[in-house]
């Protein structure tokens, strides 16, 4: 099987960008893993049954020679619930080049897609599958170098075995990754927003009474701020092209806010020393008393952070763009959750300096990455065989 696809290895998420039958796809699970010391018993639920919740229920075996430890793992949501240890990225280390994490959860993602696609098209399992991989990744801009983005492609072009445990089946599958690119994050955002559906400027047409589509934005100058989890990247960018030396990372997002958020949080109840950010963000989403504590110290951390990456906007917009472009693109989990504490003082600044905020709509905010790497390769990769 070939597959082409753009990842995001997000701090928060990890998703991956891809075709089928013309139609993009997005597949993402929380970049969380859990090693498991032996392989976990198998269950007889039906097939049919186990196939339709597999991303959410990843166990795999994996087996590289890009990763320190080979052996069976809980991927992603399937690993939040485990009790055992979890392994999460830290946000505080960076080191995406180099952790385990981003290739086990990309891998087995890859693994999944494949044999679901295989299973949805020929009706069974198959025994084991061979994918040919080409793809584009990101790190963040702070730790990219020349040199780091090699170690992580060297890492990737590979071959690796994930073989996944589904029900009381077992399928191998060797992925070959034949190509593989890695940018920098932020600078395929534009690539995303040019190929983006119109509804993408639903919120900014009605703001400037405008009515505007992403073509008419394919030669403009423009400041994109990615507000992730655990950096945010600004980047300048001419048309869909990035412009070389006007981007910067800096460590700021939501999980720097989750972080202060789950210190506060221990101080007034007993929770676990395993408690992750993606812990916390379920937490956030829950209708009872302690859903509401955790949403009332999120407050009070978000504001900080939001003050921080406001101010960070503001100097890019001034030193990094020389205050020359005519739209600041906003998108990023960190979007969706500084929102509030962000918008209206952004598009004050922006009245005051002369241009205008595309503020991405949540439904679009946190695959900017993902789509724009998915398009990056399938420009590099589409003529060759
Ligand atoms: N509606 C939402 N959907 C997804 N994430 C959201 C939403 N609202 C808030 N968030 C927060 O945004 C963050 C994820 O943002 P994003 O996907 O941009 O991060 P990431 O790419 O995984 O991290 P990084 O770029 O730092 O590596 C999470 O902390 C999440 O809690
Ligand atoms: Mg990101």
């Amino acid at each position: 099987m070939k597959l082409c696809v753009g990842i995001d290895i997000g701090n928060a998420k990890t998703e991956l960008a891809f075709e089928s039958e013309k139609q993009l796809q997005l597949v993402r699970q929380p970049s969380v893993i859990s090693y498991l010391p032996r392989t976990p018993e198998s269950n007889d639920l039906p097939l049919e049954h186990v196939m339709n919740n597999l991303i959410d229920n990843l166990i795999v075996n994996i087996s590289s020679p890009s990763i320190k430890r080979n052996g069976d793992y809980y991927i992603g949501k399937k690993a939040m619930q485990h009790d055992g240890i979890k392994t999460n990225m830290l946000i505080n280390l960076g080191g995406k080049s180099t952790h385990d994490l981003p290739i086990i959860t990309s891998l087995s993602l890859v693994a999944a897609t494949s044999v679901k696609k295989h299973y949805e098209t020929e009706g069974e399992l198959p025994e084991s599958l061979s994918i040919d991989l080409k793809m584009a990744t990101a790190i963040p801009s702070s730790e990219f170098s020349r040199q780091n983005a090699k170690t992580l492609e060297d890492r990737f072009k590979n071959k690796h075995i994930v073989t996944l445990y589904i029900g009381d089946h077992q399928v191998l599958t060797s992925i070959k990754v034949t190509d593989c690119k890695v940018t920098e994050e932020g600078k395929t955002s534009m690539l995303a927003f040019l190929n983006s559906d119109e509804d993408i400027l639903e919120d900014y047409n009605e703001i400037y009474s405008e009515n505007k589509k992403p073509s008419d934005f394919k030669s403009t100058r423009s400041l994109h701020s990615d507000i992730g989890d655990g950096t945010s990247e600004f980047v300048v960018i001419e048309g869909a092209s990035p412009v070389q030396g006007l981007s910067k990372g800096k460590r700021l997002g939501v999980g720097h806010a989750s972080d202060l958020a789950i210190r506060l949080l221990r101080e007034q109840i007993n929770i676990s020393d395993k408690f992750t950010r993606q812990q916390l963000q379920e937490w956030l989403k829950r209708d009872n008393e302690k859903g509401q504590l955790a949403r009332n110290l999120m407050g009070e951390a978000t504001l900080g952070q939001a003050q921080a990456i406001l101010e960070e906007i503001q100097t890019s917009f001034q030193e990094l763009a020389s205050s020359d472009v005519d739209y600041v693109f906003v998108h990023g989990g960190g979007s969706i959750t500084f929102k509030n504490e962000l918008q209206e003082e952004l598009m004050d600044f922006a009245k005051n300096n002369h241009f205008k905020v595309v503020w991405i709509p949540a439904k679009y905010a946190t695959t900017m990455n993902s789509r724009g790497t998915f398009y990056l390769a399938k420009m590099m990769y589409s003529n060759k065989k």
